[in-house]
């Protein structure tokens, strides 16, 4: 029998990249999905295509089994998923497996978090076999902060509340095992690390593993904004000051199993994430 195709949509990106060798692993036909036909992904098939670009996509979804479907946050992401879900159904793909965020949710003040549940909803109308995966704030995230962190310090508007962030090869395991197993239709699995850790934590876990102090600092919205102001754009701004506001509320502190559910494999820890990217926060 042949082994399923399965595509991977932002495969260059912090979860996609991390799921391409995962599927791998498990004898799966990869065809990563990718913008720059300069930037392959190596040693699995390729198709160039855009989610602004419908075309393009249908072309990347023929003969596809199943799909994994992630965007980066954009002002027209919701739309962007919703159609790439309805040309895959088109295409007569069985099976989509969604990247949406933890606490998704229609009424949610977080303008993220009521896209990814508008998304949701519409992969659920469209009765295709599907399953929901929320991860948690993402430990790579903080790769973000890596040029303050190399000068000693970070900071964010989220005091002492603590996160159950996720690291995201937990999220690409997580996927890879819903993509190749059964039993998942339907499902919605909230994706966590396997603890809630506050920022003061990571700075911890941060300066243990690099051998050097680093200091968090709770910032206030309007300095956080201030700072960022000119680097982000103004949606993308408001959008993480938003989430931000979510996780200092204490509404991202629940600790799920379903990592080592689906893969049987416990969740990465805050220490293990910080020793293994050591380097990175250490670089001038
Ligand atoms: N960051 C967090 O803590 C967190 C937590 C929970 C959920 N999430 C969710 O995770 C998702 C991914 O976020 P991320 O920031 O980590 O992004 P990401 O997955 O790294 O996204 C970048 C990827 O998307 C591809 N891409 C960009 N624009 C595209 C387009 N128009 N058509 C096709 N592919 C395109 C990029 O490909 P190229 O190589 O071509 O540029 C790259 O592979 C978002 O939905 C976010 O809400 C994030």
């Amino acid at each position: 029998m042949d082994t399923p195709t399965v595509l991977v949509t932002g495969a260059t990106g912090t979860v996609g990249s991390a799921l391409v060798p995962a599927l791998r692993t498990l004898g799966v036909t990869v065809r990563a999905m990718t913008r720059d036909p300069d930037r392959p992904v190596p040693g699995v098939e390729n198709a160039v295509a855009d989610l602004h670009d419908p075309e393009s996509v249908t072309a990347a979804l023929k003969g596809v089994d199943a799909a994994f479907l992630n965007s980066p946050s954009a002002p027209d992401a919701a739309d962007l998923q919703i159609r790439f879900a309805d040309l895959a159904r088109d295409a007569g793909v069985n099976r989509i497996v969604l990247l949406s965020q933890y606490a998704a949710r229609a009424d949610s003040p977080v303008r993220f978090l009521r896209w990814h549940a508008d998304v949701e909803a519409h992969v659920q109308r469209l009765g295709l076999d599907h399953t929901v995966l929320r991860p948690n704030l993402y430990m790579q995230a903080l790769l973000g902060f890596a040029g303050t962190i190399a000068q000693g310090w970070f900071a964010a508007p989220i005091g002492g509340a603590a996160v159950s962030a996720i690291d995201t090869r937990d999220i690409a395991d997580a996927a890879a095992a819903v993509l190749t197993g059964t039993g998942h239709t339907g499902r919605t699995y909230t994706l966590t690390g396997p603890r809630a850790v506050t920022h003061d934590q990571i700075a911890q876990a941060l300066s243990t593993a690099t051998g050097r102090d680093i200091a968090f600092h709770d910032a206030p919205a309007e300095q956080f904004t201030a700072a960022l102001t000119g680097l982000l754009p103004p949606w993308q701004l408001d959008g993480l000051v938003e989430d931000y506001a979510h996780y200092a509320r204490g509404e991202a502190a629940d600790v799920y199993t379903s990592v080592a559910d689906l893969t049987g494999s416990p969740a990465r820890d805050i220490t293990g994430f910080a020793q293994e990217y050591a380097a990175a926060f250490t670089r001038a």
